[in-house]
């Protein structure tokens, strides 16, 4: 009978600090570039009378000899129920024998490997010196991007726009707690004129952000499209430099899936990581990251988490 070792969100968090993520997310990209990963098929289908949106996510890591899914999805109303939108859960599976090996809480996973993608693509397409984040949206992500990128660039500014003017100041003044200087603005426009790296978080289906308003040299992580009809950007002014996760996702869930060309594609972050194709060049540049969230992103991280578990005898195990 399979033992699976079952791990709560706290231990989770515990045994993930931002740096471990960030090492295994930037590893992640480049064994999928060198083929030491495959991705599964990704199912993403609306559930409408509930205001959610439902998922799995799976991959092989053929080094780690893992194989794992992620399953779950976003459900707008939560935070009315003071429950998280995202709601997720992870399965991990021997891959020699098939078994089921480890089911863990996958809600931080989602957070920490995606706030890591952001820094692993801001370390190789934003400017050294970006000294100001301009941020559209202040949930989850938004925070957990913005932390992200403190701990990498020389932040003076932290800049937020949202819908939700309570929740900005909120994480407004949570920033202003930590000593960082920072400050909401009613206008998109005006957030993205001022941002070295421009972070989009929101869950919209129309565009709030016109590439058209930032400045030389920007970079931006577009985070919140990942799903088929989401959109936060309008590419109205070219960029010199847009790289996917992965192409294949992207255009279905991403913000390149209205109408952008695969043939004005730079890269894929794995072809950045790995060191096949130059990150930014030049001080000038514009570059885009468009992230939707690959399943070797998670599959890695809870591997990471199951292993330290098993190490440190956390979790509990139970037989099926
Ligand atoms: N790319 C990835 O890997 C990845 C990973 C996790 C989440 N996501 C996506 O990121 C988005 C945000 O997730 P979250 O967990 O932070 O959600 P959240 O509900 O915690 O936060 C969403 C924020 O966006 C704001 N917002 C919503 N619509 C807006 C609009 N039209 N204009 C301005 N602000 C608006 C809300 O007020 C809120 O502050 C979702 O679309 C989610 O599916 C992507």
């Amino acid at each position: 009978m399979p033992k699976i070792t079952v791990i709560s969100h706290e231990i989770v968090k515990e045994l993930l600090p931002f740096e471990q993520a960030f090492a295994i997310v930037e590893a992640a990209f480049t064994e999928f570039h060198q083929r030491k990963s495959q991705l599964y098929p990704a199912v993403r289908e609306m559930v409408p009378d509930h205001h959610g949106i439902f998922g799995i996510k799976s991959s092989y890591l053929l080094e780690d000899r893992c194989i794992g899914l992620k399953a779950g999805g976003f459900w707008s109303k939560n935070t009315e129920r003071q429950k998280m939108n995202h709601q997720s859960t992870m399965l991990l599976f021997d891959a020699e024998t098939g078994e089921p090996v480890c089911l863990l809480d996958a809600n931080y996973v989602t957070i920490a490997r995606t706030a890591a993608a952001g820094a692993v693509a801001a370390k190789h397409l934003a400017r050294k010196d970006s000294s100001v984040i301009s941020v559209i949206g202040s949930g989850t992500q938004a925070r957990a991007q913005v932390d992200g990128l403190l701990r990498l660039f020389p932040i003076k500014e932290v800049v937020v726009y949202s819908r939700n003017a309570e929740s900005a100041n909120d994480f407004v003044r949570q920033l202003l707690d930590k000593g960082m200087s920072a400050r909401y603005t009613c206008s998109p426009e005006e957030a993205v004129r001022t941002g070295d790296i421009v972070v989009t978080t929101t869950p919209s289906f129309s565009p709030i952000v016109q590439t058209s308003w930032i400045k030389e040299g920007t970079h931006i992580n577009a985070v919140g499209s990942d799903t088929k009809g989401k959109r936060e950007l309008l590419i109205n002014r070219p960029l010199d430099k847009v790289v996917c996760d992965v192409w294949e996702q992207c255009s279905i869930m991403g913000e390149v899936q209205h109408g952008f060309p695969r043939t004005e594609l730079y890269a894929e972050l794995g072809q950045i990581t790995s060191g096949d194709k130059a990150g930014r060049e030049h001080p000038k540049e514009t570059t885009l990251f468009d992230a939707t969230g690959l399943s070797i992103q998670d599959v890695k991280t809870a591997f990471h988490v199951y292993k330290q578990a098993k190490i440190n005898g956390l979790g509990q195990t139970i037989t099926l």
